[in-house]
């Protein structure tokens, strides 16, 4: 953000671990929340009366170039493991660089945040394509994101991206997602990736990590033991990934305490495999997400 213009009293800058990672605190008189300026993530985020949103990994690194566990990482431009070369980044190299915070600014009880990734040598070295992503974040007594991307060069690509958010529950046991009942999903832990179609709420009894296709693009987290709701908006999204690592895995995460998966899961909210975004030169297209916690 230009240097010379102040921020709104409702934000503070502050350092996020001790190597040099900044962030900004917020606080309005409608919401409490906590950004990062590697990934343009937001990491915390409560309205006033309602249980935190997210969950942050008390675990989590605070480090230049590694993903931060928790908030809501955006996947892009690909999700998941590099297609054709193990090399890159998994989830593409978004999380993990630096955006440019472009505006911030208050209307009435809402709080705007306006981020920015551009194509520069060292995204080009990943993923040959021009182009701008905005990301868009509106804080009030709920949580949207908005994230734009602009096909700036001269060819056509495709990319994958997701809005990877990670919600605090009492006892994942305990945990309903409602609104994939009858849509088909790749098993990511099935030897083959093979396709299931769901069958009825979907509960968590081990690990899990399944990518639903075409869908609605709003469900609904009921965190039984815990008594919130939150309902997960997003129109412009036709893929959700269901996401837990149960104990065996979460023992090979760092940046997880070894119960850490009992309070956590993740529903992620974007386009990927059959789902991904075909953008021709010189287009552009919104996806947004909206967070509310009905409890
Ligand atoms: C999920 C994927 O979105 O993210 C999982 O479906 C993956 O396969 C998980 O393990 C966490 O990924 P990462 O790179 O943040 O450890």
């Amino acid at each position: 953000m230009d240097a010379a213009r102040p921020l709104p009293d409702a934000i503070s800058e502050v350092a996020l671990g001790t190597a040099g990672l900044r962030g900004w605190k917020i606080t309005t008189p409608v919401c409490r929340a906590l950004v990062s300026e590697q990934g343009a993530q937001l990491l915390e985020f409560q309205a006033l009366g309602r249980k935190p949103l997210l969950w942050l990994s008390p675990r989590a690194r605070f480090q230049p170039g590694k993903a931060i566990r928790g908030g809501i990482p955006l996947c892009f431009p690909w999700f998941g493991p590099h297609p054709g070369d193990d090399g890159k980044p998994a989830h593409g190299f978004a999380r993990t660089r630096n955006w440019t915070l472009l505006q911030a600014t208050v209307t009435g009880d809402l709080l705007q945040l306006e981020f920015r990734l551009q194509a520069d040598a060292g995204t080009r070295a990943l993923w040959p394509h021009d182009f701008i992503a905005t990301l868009v974040m509106t804080l009030g007594r709920t949580a949207s994101l908005q994230l734009h991307v602009e096909n700036t060069g001269t060819d056509d690509f495709r990319f994958g991206f997701a809005l990877h958010s990670y919600f605090p529950v009492a006892d994942i046991r305990r945990v309903r997602l409602d609104g994939l009942e009858g849509i088909e999903y790749i098993d990511q832990l099935h030897p083959a990736r093979a396709r299931f179609r769901q069958d009825g709420p979907l509960h968590f009894t081990g690990e899990t990590d399944r990518i639903y296709l075409h869908t609605p693009g709003e469900c609904c987290l009921a965190d039984e033991a815990g008594g919130q709701a939150i309902r997960i908006c997003s129109p412009d999204c036709r893929s959700i990934v269901a996401w837990n690592p149960w104990q065996e895995k979460t023992a090979r995460l760092a940046d997880m305490a070894p119960e850490a998966w009992q309070g956590m899961v993740c529903v992620e909210s974007g386009n990927v495999e059959d789902d991904q975004v075909s953008l021709p030169a010189g287009a552009s297209k919104v996806f947004s997400l909206l967070l509310e916690s009905e409890a």
